[in-house]
Protein backbone atom coordinates (compact mmCIF):
# COMPACT_ATOMS: atom_id res chain seq x y z
CA UNK A 1 0.00 0.00 0.00
CA UNK A 2 1.40 2.97 -0.89
CA UNK A 3 0.05 6.41 1.20
CA UNK A 4 0.47 10.04 0.46
CA UNK A 5 -1.78 13.06 -0.09
CA UNK A 6 -3.48 13.82 -3.37
CA UNK A 7 -5.40 17.38 -3.67
CA UNK A 8 -5.68 17.72 -0.23
CA UNK A 9 -7.30 14.17 0.13
CA UNK A 10 -5.06 11.50 1.53
CA UNK A 11 -4.98 8.46 -0.85
CA UNK A 12 -3.98 4.83 -0.38
CA UNK A 13 -2.76 3.20 -3.22
CA UNK A 14 -3.06 -0.79 -3.97
CA UNK A 15 -0.80 -1.00 -7.02
CA UNK A 16 2.61 -2.11 -7.31
CA UNK A 17 4.79 0.67 -5.45
CA UNK A 18 7.07 0.69 -9.38
CA UNK A 19 4.13 2.19 -10.86
CA UNK A 20 4.70 5.72 -12.11
CA UNK A 21 2.64 8.19 -10.43
CA UNK A 22 0.88 9.40 -13.73
CA UNK A 23 -0.62 6.12 -13.91
CA UNK A 24 -1.90 6.32 -10.67
CA UNK A 25 -3.00 9.43 -10.72
CA UNK A 26 -4.87 9.54 -14.19
CA UNK A 27 -5.95 5.43 -14.07
CA UNK A 28 -6.81 4.63 -11.12
CA UNK A 29 -8.03 8.52 -9.61
CA UNK A 30 -9.32 9.67 -12.93
CA UNK A 31 -7.13 12.82 -12.60
CA UNK A 32 -6.93 13.08 -16.30
CA UNK A 33 -5.41 16.78 -16.77
CA UNK A 34 -2.14 15.37 -15.71
CA UNK A 35 -1.12 14.54 -19.26
CA UNK A 36 1.51 11.74 -20.76
CA UNK A 37 4.21 13.37 -23.21
CA UNK A 38 6.51 10.51 -23.55
CA UNK A 39 7.77 9.69 -20.52
CA UNK A 40 12.13 9.31 -19.95
CA UNK A 41 14.44 11.42 -21.83
CA UNK A 42 11.63 12.41 -24.35
CA UNK A 43 9.16 13.57 -21.63
CA UNK A 44 8.14 17.41 -22.33
CA UNK A 45 6.46 18.32 -18.76
CA UNK A 46 3.64 18.12 -19.56
CA UNK A 47 2.89 15.08 -16.87
CA UNK A 48 4.15 17.52 -13.99
CA UNK A 49 2.79 17.84 -10.32
CA UNK A 50 3.54 19.07 -6.98
CA UNK A 51 5.33 17.32 -5.32
CA UNK A 52 5.82 19.04 -1.84
CA UNK A 53 5.81 22.10 -3.93
CA UNK A 54 8.20 21.12 -5.86
CA UNK A 55 7.30 20.53 -9.66
CA UNK A 56 8.43 17.08 -10.60
CA UNK A 57 7.73 15.02 -13.91
CA UNK A 58 4.58 12.24 -12.65
CA UNK A 59 6.51 9.78 -15.49
CA UNK A 60 9.26 9.84 -13.28
CA UNK A 61 8.29 9.07 -10.05
CA UNK A 62 7.02 5.61 -8.30
CA UNK A 63 4.30 5.68 -5.78
CA UNK A 64 7.34 4.02 -3.64
CA UNK A 65 9.21 7.43 -4.28
CA UNK A 66 5.90 9.52 -3.48
CA UNK A 67 5.32 7.89 -0.72
CA UNK A 68 4.31 10.02 2.67
CA UNK A 69 3.87 13.22 0.00
CA UNK A 70 1.89 16.20 -1.02
CA UNK A 71 0.83 15.95 -4.46
CA UNK A 72 -0.75 18.20 -6.06
CA UNK A 73 -2.32 18.29 -9.69
CA UNK A 74 -3.83 20.99 -11.52
CA UNK A 75 -7.32 19.37 -10.84
CA UNK A 76 -6.07 20.41 -7.11
CA UNK A 77 -5.11 24.19 -8.30
CA UNK A 78 -8.44 25.45 -7.76
CA UNK A 79 -12.05 24.27 -8.27
CA UNK A 80 -12.96 26.93 -11.11
CA UNK A 81 -9.87 27.71 -12.78
CA UNK A 82 -9.07 30.82 -10.69
CA UNK A 83 -5.69 30.25 -9.96
CA UNK A 84 -3.76 33.66 -11.15
CA UNK A 85 -1.34 31.55 -13.31
CA UNK A 86 -4.65 29.60 -14.85
CA UNK A 87 -6.13 33.22 -14.90
CA UNK A 88 -3.02 34.34 -16.73
CA UNK A 89 -2.94 31.91 -19.46
CA UNK A 90 -6.39 32.56 -20.37
CA UNK A 91 -5.57 36.72 -20.39
CA UNK A 92 -2.92 36.13 -22.40
CA UNK A 93 -3.91 33.64 -25.22
CA UNK A 94 -1.24 31.22 -24.15
CA UNK A 95 -3.22 27.99 -24.63
CA UNK A 96 -3.41 26.79 -28.02
CA UNK A 97 -4.31 22.77 -28.32
CA UNK A 98 -3.92 23.09 -24.39
CA UNK A 99 -1.85 19.87 -23.99
CA UNK A 100 0.73 21.17 -22.17
CA UNK A 101 -1.00 23.83 -20.41
CA UNK A 102 -1.32 21.42 -16.98
CA UNK A 103 2.33 20.90 -16.97
CA UNK A 104 3.42 24.73 -17.83
CA UNK A 105 0.69 25.98 -15.19
CA UNK A 106 2.14 23.52 -12.38
CA UNK A 107 6.00 24.61 -13.14
CA UNK A 108 4.99 28.00 -13.40
CA UNK A 109 2.92 27.93 -10.02
CA UNK A 110 5.99 26.17 -8.32
CA UNK A 111 8.24 29.09 -9.63
CA UNK A 112 6.12 31.74 -8.52
CA UNK A 113 5.47 30.14 -4.89
CA UNK A 114 9.43 30.39 -4.44
CA UNK A 115 10.19 33.94 -6.57
CA UNK A 116 7.00 35.99 -7.21
CA UNK A 117 9.40 38.05 -9.65
CA UNK A 118 10.80 35.74 -11.91
CA UNK A 119 13.34 37.51 -15.20
CA UNK A 120 12.62 35.74 -18.33
CA UNK A 121 16.12 34.28 -17.15
CA UNK A 122 13.95 32.65 -14.05
CA UNK A 123 11.47 31.33 -16.56
CA UNK A 124 13.02 29.65 -18.97
CA UNK A 125 15.10 27.91 -16.60
CA UNK A 126 12.13 26.66 -14.16
CA UNK A 127 9.81 25.72 -17.22
CA UNK A 128 11.62 23.24 -19.58
CA UNK A 129 8.38 22.51 -20.90
CA UNK A 130 7.72 21.34 -24.59
CA UNK A 131 4.66 23.09 -26.49
CA UNK A 132 4.07 22.10 -30.10
CA UNK A 133 2.07 25.05 -30.64
CA UNK A 134 4.86 27.47 -29.67
CA UNK A 135 2.68 29.53 -27.13
CA UNK A 136 6.18 30.23 -25.56
CA UNK A 137 6.20 33.91 -26.19
CA UNK A 138 2.73 34.37 -24.55
CA UNK A 139 3.76 31.94 -22.00
CA UNK A 140 6.37 34.14 -20.38
CA UNK A 141 3.65 37.48 -20.60
CA UNK A 142 1.30 35.25 -18.64
CA UNK A 143 3.93 34.05 -16.01
CA UNK A 144 4.82 37.38 -15.54
CA UNK A 145 1.01 39.08 -15.63
CA UNK A 146 0.50 35.98 -12.44
CA UNK A 147 3.69 37.46 -10.71
CA UNK A 148 2.34 40.86 -11.06
CA UNK A 149 -1.20 39.24 -9.07
CA UNK A 150 1.14 36.98 -6.39
CA UNK A 151 3.29 40.47 -5.71
CA UNK A 152 0.28 42.17 -4.86
CA UNK A 153 -1.35 38.85 -3.07
CA UNK A 154 1.91 38.97 -1.06
CA UNK A 155 2.48 35.21 -2.38
CA UNK A 156 0.85 32.64 -4.91
CA UNK A 157 -1.02 29.97 -3.62
CA UNK A 158 -1.41 26.22 -4.58
CA UNK A 159 -4.76 25.04 -3.34
CA UNK A 160 -4.92 23.13 -1.34
CA UNK A 161 -2.68 25.36 1.01
CA UNK A 162 0.71 24.77 0.77
CA UNK A 163 2.00 23.01 3.95
CA UNK A 164 -0.17 20.68 4.83
CA UNK A 165 0.68 17.80 6.45
CA UNK A 166 -0.93 14.15 5.73
CA UNK A 167 -2.00 14.16 9.29
CA UNK A 168 -4.37 17.62 8.84
CA UNK A 169 -5.55 16.10 5.78
CA UNK A 170 -6.24 12.81 7.36
CA UNK A 171 -8.10 14.50 10.20
CA UNK A 172 -10.45 16.58 7.12
CA UNK A 173 -11.42 13.75 5.02
CA UNK A 174 -11.55 9.70 5.01
CA UNK A 175 -8.36 8.20 2.79
CA UNK A 176 -9.30 7.29 -0.26
CA UNK A 177 -8.77 3.82 -0.99
CA UNK A 178 -7.38 2.95 -4.81
CA UNK A 179 -7.63 -0.84 -4.95
CA UNK A 180 -5.38 -3.15 -7.36
CA UNK A 181 -7.14 -3.88 -10.42
CA UNK A 182 -9.26 -6.98 -10.67
FE1 LIG B 1 -0.46 22.91 -27.82
FE2 LIG B 1 1.30 23.76 -26.01
S1 LIG B 1 -0.65 24.68 -26.55
S2 LIG B 1 1.29 21.85 -27.03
Amino acid sequence: MSRMTVNNRPVEFDLDPRTPLIYALREAMNLTGTKACGGGTDCGGACMVLVDGVALRSCAITLAEAEGRIIITIEGLSRDRAHPVQQAMVAQQAIQCGYCTPGIIIAATALLQRNPAPTREDIDAAIPNMCRCGVYPRLIKAVEQAGRVARRQERISAAPAPGITPEDAARAVPALRVPAPE
